[in-house]
């Protein structure tokens, strides 16, 4: 990313998550924010679910990937974990729409500092009122201590967390990605739902192209797709940071669980995965 800019990519899944409230009547993921937080030149996501044939593609992954780690906090919940870590959150909206109610939980938003700053803006904008019992944490994965910066929010780092990491890894160096699992794995029973990407051979001829462009597109925005990995890869490197149960969900599952919901779903595979590792 560069240093004073917000994320770009950051919209892509806020209107994904609008576009399924839209065609899919959000019946993967319910989201009554998704097109309050977008401003008004962002609210055409029909277009923009039409723009390209396989767009369902990343509306199905995007949808089910926040109901994926969405479904592991209420277990985690339920297992008595009361902080939250919302690492990358972009324009996620679940402290919004928090249907545990704030007094369950501690919700900390981390993100980089200029992305941060462009959503409370747009909050302020479109008068969402925050959430109690929520704090936002600007931090920069690549330069940053997220443990000193989240400490420094009031994070009980000796307490039980629950951390989501959507759409975040890819665009993160290898450094970056090593540093933040030390930091989640020095939580006790600290649970984490991160994606990643594969090698671009593991998706189909379509979306092969799609990644490509995708990346190139990136590379010009300054927020180059840097790290893929094998599956056997993020289960190694899962390991050695102390994770045990380690559930990894392809992209052929989350098609069968969600596929049907997403109207008019494209043919093809993407070599596109959820992780939920606990330690
Ligand atoms: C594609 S968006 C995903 C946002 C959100 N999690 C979602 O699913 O909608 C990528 C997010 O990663 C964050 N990000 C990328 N590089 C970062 C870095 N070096 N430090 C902190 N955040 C970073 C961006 O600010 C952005 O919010």
């Amino acid at each position: 990313m560069k240093p004073d800019e917000p994320s770009r990519t950051a919209l892509i899944p806020a209107r994904q998550r609008a576009a399924h409230q839209l065609l899919d009547e959000g019946s993967i993921l319910y989201d009554p924010f998704a097109m309050k937080i977008l401003r008004d030149d962002e609210k055409d996501v029909l277009g923009f679910a039409n723009a390209h044939p396989v767009a369902s593609i990343g509306r199905l992954f995007t949808a089910a990937r926040s109901r994926i780690a969405e479904d592991a906090l209420s277990g985690a919940l339920k297992r008595g974990i009361r902080q939250v870590v919302i690492l990358g959150a972009g324009l996620d909206t679940f402290a919004l729409r928090n249907p545990h109610g704030a007094r369950e939980m501690r919700i900390y938003e981390v993100d980089h500092p200029a992305t941060q700053a462009w959503k409370r803006e747009r909050l302020a904008e479109a008068q969402i009122a925050l959430p109690l019992r929520l704090a936002f944490v600007p931090v920069d994965f690549e330069r940053d201590d997220v443990g000193e910066k989240l400490a420094a929010a009031g994070f009980q780092q000796k307490s039980p967390a629950f951390f989501t990491w959507l759409g975040v890894v890819p665009y993160l160096t290898q450094d970056a990605i090593g540093r933040t699992l030390d930091y989640i794995s020095s939580i006790p029973n600290a649970e984490v739902v991160f994606d990643y990407l594969e090698p671009p051979e593991a998706f189909s001829d379509e979306l092969r192209q799609l990644e490509k462009a995708r990346d190139e597109q990136l590379k010009n925005m300054g927020e180059s797709s840097v790290s893929r990995f094998e599956p056997a890869g993020i289960r190694a490197i899962l390991r050695s940071h102390g994770f045990c149960a380690i559930e990894d969900i392809d992209f052929q599952q989350i098609a069968s669980r969600f596929g049907r919901a997403v109207q008019g779903l494209a043919p093809g595979h993407a070599g596109v995965h959820v992780v939920h590792a606990k330690h």
